[in-house]
């Protein structure tokens, strides 16, 4: 089963930004280790700064045999209407995930422009946010054909 994990803007940083809101790792790092837990899962990473190649990657995958998308917006989760359009074109799950937990955090990151296109979302876990999007993804069976 295909799974994409997309991240955001600043996203690449991680391990060296405000690592006492995220952490000391890098998410290649950490990517190497969810490909070792769900090994069922086809896992592929994205990441980018730029909204447009964010969009462009959403319906790449959004139409084809990726059964679910795991993204990370960062700060475009509370601004952005074209990628909330986007997640809302598209065919393909995606899970809303957050390193931080959102809510506790300044009043503007409390609004997310995707969630209400979004399967779910998940915030405030660390790095395992990731995971427990992919545990929801893990646990749903193929469909049957015929
Ligand atoms: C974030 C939270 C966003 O508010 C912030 O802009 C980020 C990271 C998180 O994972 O906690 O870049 O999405």
């Amino acid at each position: 089963m295909k799974i994409l994990i997309l991240n955001g803007p600043n996203l690449n940083l991680l391990g060296i930004r405000e690592k006492s809101v995220y952490g000391n790792r890098s998410f290649e790092d950490y990517f190497d280790e969810l490909k070792e837990a769900f090994p069922a899962l086809e896992l592929s990473y994205f990441q980018s700064n730029t909204e447009g190649t964010l969009i462009d990657k959403l319906h790449e995958v959004g139409f084809g045999d990726y059964k679910g998308i795991v993204f990370n917006a960062g700060a475009y989760t509370h601004t952005s209407v074209a990628l909330s359009d986007a997640i809302k074109a598209i065919d393909t799950p995606v899970i809303e995930v957050h390193i931080s937990n959102v809510y506790a955090r300044e009043a503007f990151r409390h609004k997310s422009m995707i969630a209400p296109h979004c399967k779910g979302s998940i915030a405030g876990f660390g790095l395992e946010s990731y995971r427990l999007a992919l545990q929801y993804f893990e646990r749903q069976k193929p469909k049957r054909i015929g």
